[in-house]
């Protein structure tokens, strides 16, 4: 019998989804989570073995301490950021699904690299070997949080098969590759319709960084980022950047969005610490989307609780300075 050491990170089985949310999943929206397609039937049948006990293994780990309930799936659907579709949180969820069709998508991967190219999403799947699920805990800058099922997979795959060239310190992520407005894209959006992250190459390669493709085993919603979106759990939500079209390899740290439109509030790092306030709030604690009237707040943890995985990344750093 192979035993598995869970990882630190893992959130334990009460903390995620009823076994039967998974089981009910619509095959096709699952397979298209997967980037499979019908040829997905075999990984799709390894899937369902590994499910047998409860969840894949993936996700059937232990979190210490933690009294985490997943969020349910129609809030993180229908509480969204996600400034090219309107700037109310319930505005992408009806903007996002106007007709506009985030699917096939080909991402361009550039810049310091040796394997340089445009690359349909669903064949990068297939090569990455398949979707895995996380179970993360999700923190915006703004105080509130979540606790999201992700399906995709970890970024530092994408970052081997790029190949960066020994310069490259930095990833830079852009959303949208279109000249042209999507259907129900707002066109005043304040972001000049390119929305912008960035990464260090060794937060990108770390286990935790994530690619979504999907939510509750379902194709990942326009309004969650369809169809690549980034999921680094232990930064503040704005560096999950949705709809990556473009990553760009380089030797200087992107300016990203937040900071270019508001340099003193949001930084680069994002990291999240209950300790370095908003300068016009609190972040020491956070408002729980779905928690209710009474259990509704939680104190914030130190990197989002994912503190004993990531502090190394930030040794030396004064995190004052690089918020
Ligand atoms: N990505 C794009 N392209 N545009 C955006 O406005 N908003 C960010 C991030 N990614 C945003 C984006 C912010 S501020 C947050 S908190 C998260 O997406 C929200 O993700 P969610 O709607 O899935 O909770």
């Amino acid at each position: 019998m192979r035993i598995r050491t869970p990882k630190g990170w893992e959130l334990r089985e009460s903390a995620v989804t009823p076994e039967s949310l998974y089981r009910r999943r619509d095959r096709r929206d699952f397979l298209k989570t997967l980037g499979l397609g019908a040829a997905g039937a075999l990984f799709l049948r390894s899937a369902a073995r590994a499910a047998d006990g409860g969840f894949p293994a993936a996700v059937n780990g232990a979190y210490p301490g933690t009294g985490l309930k997943v969020t349910p799936y129609e809030l993180i659907t229908h509480y969204n950021n996600f400034y090219e579709f309107g700037l109310d949180k319930a505005d992408p969820a009806v903007n996002a699904n106007k007709g506009w069709q985030p699917e096939p998508w080909t991402v361009e991967i550039g810049g310091m690299v040796r394997n340089p190219g445009k690359w349909d999403v669903e064949d990068l799947i297939k090569k990455f070997g398949g979707i895995e699920q996380r179970v993360y805990r999700h923190r915006c800058v703004e105080a509130w949080s979540m606790v999201v099922p992700w399906d995709g997979f970890p970024l530092s795959k994408l970052v081997a098969f790029a190949d960066p060239q020994p310069g490259a310190k930095y990833l830079k992520m852009t959303s949208w590759m279109d000249d042209k407005l999507v259907a129900g894209q707002q066109a005043d959006d304040g972001l000049d319709g390119r929305y912008v992250e960035g990464l260090r190459v060794d937060e990108a390669t770390h286990e935790l960084a994530f690619i979504a493709t999907g939510i509750y085993g379902k194709a990942i919603p326009n309004q969650n980022g369809a169809p690549l979106r980034l999921v680094t759990p232990w930064k503040y939500g704005f560096k999950g950047i949705k709809c990556i079209g473009r990553i760009e390899f380089t030797d200087r740290a992107p300016v990203n969005t937040w900071q270019k439109l508001a340099r003193d509030e949001y930084g680069f790092y994002a990291n999240v610490n209950p300790k370095v306030d908003h300068p016009r709030w609190s972040q020491a604690s956070e408002r729980v989307i779905g928690g209710g009237l009474f259990s509704g707040r939680q104190s914030t943890l130190m990197f989002n609780g994912y503190e004993q995985q990531v502090a190394s990344l930030y040794q030396g750093m004064d995190l004052a300075k690089n918020f």
